[in-house]
């Protein structure tokens, strides 16, 4: 057996993408169900197969074996997700680095760089030079125990650490790891942190692939200096802590986003370990279909200022089309009434406090509402409409009927709008509401040429009986043409030995319709072998009796031609021919 052979069959795919989805197991059968990872959707159209090892998306048409599923979720080259795959579960690499290239060989050296990194930010801040950096922590109230778990650091002000330190690597390496950067004038590198508080950023495994970087003094600009984009670090995909935080998102059934690291700590601080935070940067639709993946509700703890209340719109939306369910936190207490953000409020009022707020926080609606309140003139008939019209679309998104029907109602005696106008407006609204696009088009396989490949299969003798009876011309046209074909070259008895010979002298499109033609709900167990022999005989003579017909109609107009032609001789032999035929599709079908 081959590693690649070796490492799938001691993996179970439903162990590893249980990890990144929710999987519902799907009654007795091994097919498992949940959210598609790699498109947007609110009803789970992705399965995974437990016996046949691989997944398949009725979404978008994502499909694949454990390891395609690795390379595609984590964004890794095959040799990379072999790796990773193997490191998890501790299964030796085979000594010869055959599956490494060029791509690979970069990454690995930045992970490593990275993992250095964060041990010298580390060590720095244990050290002489953290002593400022030290003291800043603990008046942010930031113990010891805290920058362990975070991993917190402090970069050399003189800038050397890492240069130092990477003497190893090449100078195409130490740029693309944006840890150092390249003098302008001169020759040699310097690093790109320095002086800086170092919050190490993980991706979902655990590894450390960028920092942010908080400076310690007000006049130092900017105040955070995030790592650029590199092959490891994709900002707009990570989002920080989530590693830590989602056993409790799956545990709670719920994430608190916020905004900063520096509030990430103060919530985790309070007990609450299902915070997450988007480095700095606008939230994408990727970083919420990442939460979505580990929980269905959202509570929304942003910054009361300005730029994170704008942003808390935005999120809001973002969070409402993933179909999550949102609510909002907004903590006031601070002194002469105003508003605190997340990490203040621990630090003022505790970590009790702090969970009572979240338990207690409202739908996103009643947050919008007094948005709307603040933005439009509330003492004017217009402003109150207009107020409504900007709150319409967010309503819109209630999912359940009646419970948006009861929020058109609250929201119009909170406007103090007419309901009858709300109503009228809500309805031409939904009217003018489009239906979802379909989202790929796939080709269509027969059912008939299913039911054949689930025979082929599930049963030895269909292969050993029925499947050399079945001649390549009669399945010309299939559109599962190349499996048929690849029937025919197993040995094994074993189902799933079958079905992953089969798949393996597949090309990547027929591979694809394997999938697509298994995956459908009956087909679990895969048929027992007394239904797979009558099912897959019925098909055999379905196609016999199509062949018939074909070269009938072939014979006749033969015949016709000869007889134009003047061959008599050959005319006669064909219409014998054509006779016995005849004869013989009358049998059959008496
Ligand atoms: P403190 O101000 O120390 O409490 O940190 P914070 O984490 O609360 O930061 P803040 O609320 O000011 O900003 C939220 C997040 O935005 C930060 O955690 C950073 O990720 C990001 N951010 C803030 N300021 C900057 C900046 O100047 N540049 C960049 N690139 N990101 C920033
Ligand atoms: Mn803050």
């Amino acid at each position: 057996m081959d590693f690649v052979e070796q490492l799938k069959s001691s993996i179970d795919i439903v162990k590893v993408i249980g990890e990144y989805v929710r999987l519902e197991r799907k009654g007795a059968t091994g097919r498992y169900s949940g959210l598609c990872p790699f498109h947007q959707e609110k009803t789970p159209s992705f399965s995974v197969h437990q016996q046949r090892q691989f997944y398949k998306c009725f979404g978008c048409g994502a499909s694949g074996d454990l390891l395609k599923f690795v390379m595609e979720h984590d964004g890794l080259t095959f040799p990379e997700a072999l790796r990773s795959l193997a490191e998890r579960f501790g299964i030796p690499m085979p000594q010869r680095n055959e599956y490494s290239d060029a791509d690979s060989r970069l990454r690995a050296a930045l992970f490593e760089m990275h993992e250095a990194a964060a041990d010298v930010f580390r060590e720095n801040l244990r050290g002489p030079i953290g002593t400022e950096a030290r003291a800043y922590l603990d008046r942010r109230g930031i113990t010891a125990e805290l920058i362990d778990v975070f991993g917190l650091g402090f970069s050399d002000p003189s800038g050397q650490s890492l240069v130092r330190r990477f003497s190893k690597y090449s100078a195409e390496q130490l740029e693309q790891s944006g840890l150092v950067r390249k003098r302008n004038e001169g020759t040699g590198h310097f690093d790109s942190f320095r002086g800086r508080l170092m919050f190490p950023i993980h991706n979902e495994s655990g590894k450390v692939i960028g920092f942010g970087g908080r400076a310690m003094r007000d006049e130092d600009q900017p105040k955070y200096l995030n790592s650029p984009e590199t092959p490891i670090y994709k900002k707009t995909t990570v989002l920080y802590n989530l590693h830590r935080a989602r056993d409790g998102m799956r545990k709670g059934g719920r994430t608190v986003l916020v905004e900063g690291y520096m509030d990430v700590i103060g919530v985790y601080a309070a007990g609450v370990r299902e915070v997450v935070a988007s480095c700095g940067t606008a939230l994408t639709n990727a970083q919420v279909r990442a939460m979505h993946r580990h929980a269905d509700a959202v509570i929304l703890n942003f910054d009361p200022d300005n730029a994170g209340q704008n942003a808390a719109e935005g999120a809001i939306k973002l969070l409402l089309d993933e179909g999550l369910h949102v609510r909002v936190l907004t903590l006031s207490g601070g002194d002469a009434g105003s508003k605190l953000d997340p990490d203040e409020f621990v630090k003022q009022f505790g970590g009790e406090a702090y969970r009572a707020k979240l338990d207690g926080a409202a739908t996103y609606f009643h947050w919008m509402a007094d948005r709307a309140r603040g933005k439009f003139d509330m003492r004017t008939a217009e402003g109150r409409v207009e107020a409504f019209k900007w709150l319409l679309p967010a309503v819109q998104k209630v999912p359940d009927k009646l419970e948006r029907a009861a929020v058109v109602n609250d929201m119009a005696s909170y406007l103090g709008v007419d309901p009858s106008m709300v109503l009228d407006q809500f309805k031409r609204a939904a009217s003018e509401r489009r239906p979802a696009a379909p989202v790929v088009t796939r080709t269509a396989i027969p059912s008939s040429e299913r039911i054949l490949i689930e025979a082929l299969l599930a049963s030895p003798r269909v292969r050993e009986e029925i499947l050399p009876q079945i001649h390549q011309d009669m399945t010309a046209s299939f559109v599962t043409r190349e499996i048929i074909e690849a029937f025919r070259h197993v040995e094994s008895e074993d189902q799933a030995r079958v079905f992953a010979d089969v798949e393996g002298r597949l090309s990547e499109s027929a591979r694809a319709l394997l999938h697509d033609a298994l995956a459908t709900d009956h087909t679990e167990e895969g048929l027992e072998e007394e239904l797979a022999w009558s099912q897959a005989k019925a098909c055999l003579e379905r196609l016999q009796s199509d062949g018939r017909r074909r070269r009938l109609s072939e014979l006749k107009s033969q015949v016709k031609i000869a007889e134009r032609e003047g061959r008599v001789k050959e005319a006669l032999s064909l219409y014998g021919e054509l006779e016995q035929l005849e004869r013989e599709t009358r049998s059959r079908a008496s």
